[in-house]
């Protein structure tokens, strides 16, 4: 069958030659951002505003070209996404398809989706276009292709069409749903695996006959996961691709799972939305964040560009960091400074009153 081509040459429906080209699907063989200046100099060199959403979650940073990047800021810009969870760029309108795959390629080998329709030269640029919502998983919490045996370390998403009301998009932090989990539910936790499976795209291509571009993988992750590059744990289960915890039964899997999300969806301390712009990119790191769109556009359209960095073989250490513990400084560094300016100002007052008595 040949395929049909749409505007903007995207590919709707697989042919034959297509069929295998995620296959070629292979894992990262080291990990952006982990040797990368804590400080990160070079990358804030250039930054003009810093604006986070939250304090444990979502900055948008301004003064960077994401095309531009040198290949240290680009190393500093992954161990970034991966503190902060999800980062924000405004106006990247010179970020084509050509840069946004090599700024990808900076970290790690680009997954090829087996389904989401993607670009005719660009078989790693996806496109999430809600004319073709069928085939969107984006009004429901997921990290991205858990289902993969090597699942996506970085997302980055641009818009270059956008509805003219609606059409946000939600994180929520893995890290902080990690920590304040009880001990004793931790320890169950780190101990299971579950199965994350492609069964929402088997279903789609059951209903429509559609061919896939390669193969629809089922694969076993821990529950609860090591961030290679800020060391911490996070919960690493999800309601869109995660089919079961292994080595329970089917009522304690379901009651694990649903525990779970419930806390994803109703704990909005774990939140940060953003209103996107046209030219806006968000760029996450899937290991440690949830994410859903939020269906509320229609009859308004939209249309996003995504390119979707493979990471490594998901792993628990049981030694790791957490979230937690590292803002504990980050938290302490913060009082220290409004206690400074509350004695600077206290001092100026005295100042004052010393002169004028
Ligand atoms: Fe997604």
């Amino acid at each position: 069958m040949a395929p049909i081509i749409a505007e903007n040459s995207i590919v709707l429906s697989a042919d034959d030659k297509d069929s295998t080209l995620a296959d070629r699907n292979t894992h990262a063989t080291r990990v952006a951002g982990k040797d990368a200046d804590p400080e990160k100099k070079a990358l804030f060199a250039n930054v003009t505003k810093r604006i986070d959403y939250s304090p444990k979650i979502g900055t948008e940073l301004h003064g960077i070209k994401l095309s531009q990047l040198t290949d240290q800021q680009s190393e500093e810009l992954a161990a970034f996404i991966a503190e902060r969870g999800v980062v924000f760029f405004r106006d990247q309108d010179d970020l084509d398809y050509k840069e946004h795959v090599r700024l990808g390629r900076r970290w790690g080998p680009l997954h090829v989706h087996p389904l989401v329709p993607h670009n005719q030269d660009n078989p790693e640029v996806i496109v999430l276009d809600s004319r073709l919502s069928r085939f969107n998983t984006n009004d429901s919490w997921h990290s991205d292709v858990s289902f993969e045996p090597a699942p996506a370390s970085f997302s980055i998403l641009k818009f270059e069409e956008i509805p003219e009301a609606g059409g946000d998009t939600i994180w929520s932090n893995s890290y902080e749903l990690y920590d304040d989990l009880s001990q004793p539910i931790k320890t169950l936790l780190e101990g299971l695996t579950a199965t994350h499976s492609s069964d929402i795209f088997k279903i789609q291509t059951q209903d429509s006959g559609r061919k896939t571009f390669g193969k629809l993988n089922d694969s076993e992750h821990p529950v609860i996961r090591t961030n290679p590059v800020t060391g911490w744990k996070s919960v690493y289960t999800n309601p869109v691709f995660t089919r079961e915890i292994n080595g329970v039964s089917a009522s304690e899997s379901k009651w694990i799972l649903d525990y779970l999300s419930d806390l994803v969806t109703k704990k909005l301390q774990y939140q940060v939305r953003l209103h996107w712009e046209r030219n806006s990119v968000a760029i996450w790191d899937n290991r440690s964040t949830f994410h859903t769109g939020v269906p509320d556009f229609r009859p308004y359209q939209r249309r996003g560009i995504r390119v979707t960095v493979s990471g490594e073989k998901p792993f628990y250490d049981p030694k790791s960091g957490t979230q937690a513990k590292s803002w504990e400084a980050t938290a302490k560094a913060i009082i220290a400074k409004q206690d400074a300016a509350a004695k600077a100002k206290e001092d100026a007052a005295s100042k004052v009153s010393a002169t004028t008595a």
